[in-house]
């Protein structure tokens, strides 16, 4: 007979045994609520901030094995994707869960394509950023400008409905965000060209000046797609559960969409390959690193693009991109900057402090320097990570949604504050301790 699958729990509080199941490898916190210290106890909790510790959904998207540094879409290793797929054809295979046939690839192409317009509206509302604008915030400005425009969107339980915003979002994500580069060059946006690949028409609507037509070189072209297979989807990540948490409410996916960008900006997610090259101009040359490494372990900043929650492992994404870097240089010319990386992983690589804390390379540790190679801005870098991740979060929000097991997400917290007070009048009051450990002064 196999071992049973659940917990026992003695409370030592009151002497009383608990048995909760274990599903999965997992226990429902929920069930630690019927363990209560006395009567009026409203019962036990789980402390877990940044939920390091705490699954919050099932999911059969993107499987990761941070150990041993595995990544899969729907079942599908991260490398074979990155080597035989293309960013559409992985973005069906994460939204639908299964490859296409040539038959559906056609239409889903068609169907992506069909959406890439914005409408005119939509340009209007970007002209009024400032010229200076961050590009992520005028994408989380107008990912949520338009549930205003499709207000067809708040359907979410109608299957046609989630179909045509999930086709519109991965449709028009490059297009806004081509216009938000454009933007801040004062340059006219670009309509897009239906004739190119996914990426293609994406290095169109950046580039393309007075020529008729934009040819792509098909190297860049190609790498680009590589990278947006890379970044489609990657479980539970910061974005994708805030993505989840502001889905819950049952709000259109244009406003949860907006929140997920929102959460992608932040230097420690999607804004990490911005920093890393910030980092790496700022060490200036590879004779610098030794110095820099001794700063980062004395804790005075971070190396950008080491460390990861889940991997501790080398990123596999980071590995393949390692590779598609010397592709690019091929026809860019070799970013210099790849020189003080392959230093800081050799150097780090070595050093205990990274190695007792499993610290490897994550995805952006390579991706700033090809982005950089290929001509981006820095502010653009963290843009190029949201608009192949539009895919994932397109597909955990319909898994969201069809969970008849999700609810709108409420955590609890533990309440560490004073307990009842009588309301003093201002006169009356003491004045305030304004050292900065104090408790007064709590921004
Ligand atoms: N450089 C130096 N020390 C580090 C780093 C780093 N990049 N990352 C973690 N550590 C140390 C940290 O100080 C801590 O040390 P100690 O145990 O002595 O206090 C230990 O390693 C564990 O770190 P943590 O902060 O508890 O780990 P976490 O899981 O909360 O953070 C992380 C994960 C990615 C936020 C963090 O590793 C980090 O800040 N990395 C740099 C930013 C970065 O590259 N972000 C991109 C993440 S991958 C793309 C994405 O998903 O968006």
């Amino acid at each position: 007979m196999g071992a049973k699958e659940s917990l026992t729990i003695t409370d030592n509080r009151t002497g009383k045994q608990y048995e909760i199941p274990i599903e999965n490898g997992t226990i429902r916190t929920a069930d630690l609520k019927k363990i209560k210290a006395s009567p009026e106890d409203g019962g036990l909790v789980g402390y877990d901030p940044a939920l390091t510790n705490t699954a919050t959904c099932k999911s059969r998207i993107t499987y990761i094995d941070g150990d041993a540094g595995i990544l899969r879409y729907r079942g599908y290793p991260i490398e074979e994707l990155a080597e035989k797929s293309t960013y559409l054809e992985t973005a069906y295979l994460i939204v639908k869960g299964e490859l296409p046939d040539g038959k559906h690839l056609k239409a889903w192409q068609n169907n992506i394509i069909a959406h890439t317009m914005v409408h005119e509206n939509i340009k209007r509302f970007m002209d009024g950023f400032r010229y200076d604008a961050h590009p992520m915030g005028i994408l989380v400005g107008t990912i949520g400008a338009l549930s205003t425009f499709y207000t067809d969107a708040k359907d979410i339980f109608d299957l046609e409905s989630r179909r045509l915003q999930t086709r519109r979002l991965i449709g028009k994500m490059p297009t806004i965000a081509a216009a938000a580069y454009r933007h801040s060059r004062g340059l006219p946006y670009v309509y897009p060209d239906n004739n190119l690949s996914y990426t293609g028409n994406f290095l169109s609507m950046l580039h393309k000046m007075t020529e008729l037509v934009y040819k792509p070189d098909p190297v860049l072209e190609r790498a680009l797609d590589v990278l947006f297979i890379l970044h489609a989807d990657h479980e539970q990540n910061c974005s994708t559960n805030a993505l989840r948490s502001v889905a819950s409410s049952q709000v259109d996916p244009y406003s949860a969409v907006a929140a997920a960008v929102a959460a992608l900006y932040g230097p420690l997610h999607g804004g990490a390959n911005e920093a890393v090259i910030r980092m790496l101009m700022e060490i200036g040359s590879a004779d610098r690193v030794p110095a820099y490494i001794d700063k980062f372990k004395k804790g005075e900043g971070r190396l950008m693009g080491f460390g990861h929650r889940v991997y501790k492992n080398y990123d596999p994404r980071a590995k393949i991109i390692k590779r598609v870097a010397d592709e690019v240089f091929g026809v860019t010319g070799k970013n210099p900057l790849i020189d003080i990386a392959l230093e800081l992983e050799r150097i780090a690589l070595q050093d205990d402090y990274f190695v007792s804390r499993k610290l490897y390379p994550n995805v952006d540790f390579y991706s700033g320097i090809i982005y950089q190679a290929m001509g981006f801005p820095l502010t653009m870098f963290p843009v190029l990570f949201a608009i192949p991740r539009t895919a994932g979060w397109m597909a955990q929000w319909a898994e969201l949604v069809r969970d008849s097991e999700q609810k709108i997400t409420r955590p609890r917290q533990v309440y560490i504050g004073e307990q009842v007070r009588d309301y003093i009048p201002i006169e009356k009051r003491p004045e305030p301790d304004m050292r900065e450990d104090s408790v007064s002064v709590e921004i």
